[in-house]
């Protein structure tokens, strides 16, 4: 069998369907992948074997599941997978569909290690008015294996603050004497901070990052199809991916996850099955 090594699939931009490529990669390549699938029944991409058109949700599942697995066999043992999922309706009823491909995919191996709610602070409106209004897409972390690669520090966000009425206000008292640090305070012996706490007031880069995250919807507008918003996508890459590691998306579209993996000072590789579609991610990585 032919040896490769990784940086043969460094930057590359396959053309194809997601289970044949990836057919014809390696064990154990990449990083992290972020992704995003089409949705349920959502859209038609025209593209020849285009998945999410389906018969049946169960079909839908079964043929995403297939390539979450294949997804896991070219991903590293401290590696990751970020899935990007939205709900569908049908005759009334939500399917609930991000959480069976959830857990159709831990249930062949993967590793869920965490679902985050990515809320959309502006969302469509919708004419609806007999259930809330969606305005939340799912985000699931897996991991290949128990230990894993994961920057916490690289995505950590902004402290809470405290005021005068704030229910942490033992953060204050552990300043302990005027003019003096949180650290000695801490250290001061009169601390009921324990670490988890510490940590959420006083952390110098901020607090552990929380599981909903609020981004809004992407404005670019070359692609007639919902595209990542690139903060979302630069959370993932930044806490799973080591710098000059591979970041993965067998569902490219427009290339996002490829276009903000070379800012970020990694290497992508993307599979997507609309040539034109490929050329967009070309296009935007050129640029
Ligand atoms: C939701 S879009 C991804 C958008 C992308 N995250 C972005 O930021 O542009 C899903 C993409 O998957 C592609 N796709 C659908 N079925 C596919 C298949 N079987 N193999 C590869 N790509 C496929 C579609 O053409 C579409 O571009």
């Amino acid at each position: 069998m032919a040896t490769h090594t990784p940086g043969q699939f460094a930057n590359q931009i396959l053309t194809g369907d997601a289970l044949d490529c990836l057919g014809r990669l390696p064990d154990e390549l990449v990083d992290t992948t972020v992704t995003s699938p089409p949705y349920y029944r959502q859209r038609d991409y025209q593209g020849p074997e285009q998945l999410g058109q389906e018969a049946t949700p169960e079909e839908y599942v079964e043929r995403l599941v297939g390539v979450l697995n294949e997804c896991r066999r070219v991903t590293r043992p401290s590696g990751s997978l970020w899935l990007v999922l939205g709900d569908k309706y049908q005759d009334g009823q939500l399917l609930g569909l991000p959480w069976r491909v959830a857990l159709a995919a831990r249930d062949a191996g993967w590793i869920l290690r965490s679902d985050v709610i990515w809320h959309k602070p502006n969302a469509m409106p919708s004419a609806v008015k007999t259930r809330p209004t969606t305005d939340h897409e799912y985000v699931f972390f897996f991991t290949r294996s128990a230990r894993y690669y994961y920057n916490a520090d690289a995505v950590r966000e902004p402290h809470v603050t405290f005021g005068p009425q704030s229910k942490m206000r033992g953060g204050r008292r552990h300043f302990h004497q005027r003019n003096s640090t949180p650290e000695q305070g801490k250290n001061g012996g009169q601390s009921n901070l324990h670490k988890g706490r510490w940590d959420q007031a006083f952390h110098p880069l901020g607090r552990n990052k929380r599981t909903v995250w609020s981004v809004p919807l992407s404005k670019f507008r070359e692609a007639h199809f919902a595209v990542f918003p690139e903060p979302l996508v630069a959370t993932c890459v930044q806490a799973s991916c080591p710098p000059g590691g591979l970041v993965f998306d067998p569902f490219l579209g427009s290339g996002t996850t490829a276009v903000v993996a070379q800012r970020l000072g990694r290497s992508y590789l993307g599979i997507e099955c609309v040539e034109q579609y490929c050329q967009m991610a070309r296009r935007r990585l050129a640029n």
